[in-house]
């Protein structure tokens, strides 16, 4: 089903209820996604992005709903991952008059993907189609009738490819007709041309920036609980984009120096952001409006190395002994007033963590000592977080050992590859820690938490 988000403008994507895996098994998703497609009905109506290949059925009878499909004179494909990218091929057969819109490095992927010879994922069925796109480089645009898209590439927000689409808010027509309802699942009565009082938004379409991977029934930001908006949020840039947090910098500053309105960002995976700019009252509206420069505020926090200044103990343990030191870590921190929270792994989300470690400032990682290293399930984990590059972090290593240690070595090592700020290392224990070593450990926590809140205190990190 599609869903109105503006004047002319018509979500037409799919809802994943089902995955719970992304990428391969490096993200979960346990909320699901949705995958964005966006239609704008004008005199040449344009697709912004597709769907992977087996929900573009559900994608074309969303968009059979407004329009004949045929009638697609624009496809903009702002990203070639094939979440975005799988259908659309599709669709250009489905419109042959449409023309692909999309960056150099995009079209490149494309006929990675779909084009003749070099096809290789067996997964994709066409791999023969062979691209004519018109490329387009930042500030190019193309008017679509009444209205004009303009691009802004994006090189790494997601992929080399990556490219935002901006709609400038316009005047369609003459004022005075009631403009229609927010959130209607009718068609328009007349497409190809603007309904008298319609007034598009200021819309910015970033692909995979400032997404989340909910699946949901809502479509706007405002209609969800916001602490799982922001927390879903935070996961998606942790596990994808901190890599690349210098590049948003930059890349939003840039946009900031355009002086271009933004009203909503929409996204190409979960909510939609908008302000109460020029929008109406929306029935079935739950919860205040997030403005969308909140997101934008927390991409530039969490690419800095912002935090709430807390901390993360991870751990992993063979008989409980590195167990007891975190639980004593944690009480230390506790005294000083800092908030702490512990995680096991395995049997902690990886994703999970590396979001919270995302969010705090200080990470204290503890393991037994195996094979004179750290524990596998604690290696894949420090093994992620170090290409994930997240800023602005303190942290130490702790564990018990038998007979010979290395778990504590191995752990620094890894967490210096990782650019975290290492302090020493709360001495090993012996197979399990006597009450005198818990007393130390609880003063080896209190001494940490005096060193987040300095670090607190000299934040931001660059
Ligand atoms: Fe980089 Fe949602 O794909």
């Amino acid at each position: 089903m599609h869903y109105k988000i503006a004047d002319g403008i018509y979500w037409v994507g799919v809802v994943d209820w089902d995955i719970r895996n992304f990428h391969g098994f490096t993200y979960t998703t346990s909320r699901g996604t949705t995958y964005n497609a966006y239609l704008i009905v004008d005199e040449k109506p344009t697709l912004i992005d597709t769907v992977p290949q087996q929900f573009y059925d559900e994608m074309l009878a969303n968009i059979k709903e407004i329009i004949k499909p045929e009638e697609i004179a624009y496809l903009i494909a702002n990203h070639g991952e094939l979440d975005h990218s799988g259908s659309v091929v599709n669709i250009l057969k489905a419109a042959p008059k449409a023309k692909l819109v999309c960056s150099t490095h995009c079209q490149g992927t494309l006929k990675r993907y779909f084009g003749s010879r070099l096809g290789r994922d067996s997964a994709v069925a066409t791999q023969d189609y062979q691209f004519d796109p018109q490329v387009v480089k930042t500030g190019q645009s193309i008017k679509i009738g009444k209205r004009t898209l303009k691009f802004i590439e994006a090189p790494m927000l997601h992929w080399p490819d990556s490219m935002f689409t901006y709609l400038p808010a316009v005047a369609l027509a003459m004022a005075g007709a009631p403009a229609e309802a927010l959130a209607s699942s009718e068609p328009p009565a007349k497409h190809g041309s603007a309904q008298a009082g319609d007034e598009t938004d200021a819309i910015l379409f970033p692909n995979d920036a400032f997404g989340q991977h909910i699946a949901s029934s809502a479509r706007f930001a405002d209609q969800i609980d916001e602490t799982v908006l922001m927390d879903e949020a935070a996961k998606y840039f942790a596990n994808i984009l901190a890599p690349f947090g210098s590049l948003i910098v930059k890349k939003i500053e840039e946009v900031q120096k355009m002086n271009i309105p933004i009203n909503m960002i929409a996204p190409s995976h979960g909510l939609i952001w908008r302000s109460d700019s020029g929008v109406p009252p929306q029935a079935g509206r739950t919860h205040q409006r997030i403005n969308p420069g909140k997101i934008i505020q927390s991409y530039l926090d969490w690419s800095k190395g912002e935090t709430n200044g807390g901390v993360v103990i991870v751990y992993e343990t063979m008989w409980g002994g590195t167990a007891k030191l975190a639980r004593a870590l944690a009480d230390g921190i506790t005294a000083e007033g800092v908030k702490v929270n512990i995680y096991q792994v395995p049997g902690t989300d990886r994703s999970d963590i590396i979001k919270e470690i995302l969010l705090n400032r200080g990470l204290l990682v503890g393991s037994s000592t195996h094979n004179n290293d750290m524990l596998p399930n604690l290696a894949g984990l420090l093994y992620d977080l170090s290409g994930l590059r997240i800023k602005g972090k303190i942290g130490a290593a702790f564990g018990c050992f038998g007979w010979a240690g290395g778990a504590i070595e191995a752990i620094e090592e890894e967490l210096k590859e990782t650019t975290v700020e290492v302090v020493n290392a709360l001495p090993g224990v012996k197979f399990s820690p006597a009450p005198e070593e818990i007393a130390k450990t609880v003063e080896f926590g209190k001494d940490f938490a005096r060193r987040v809140k300095a670090k607190n205190g000299t934040s931001s990190q660059k």
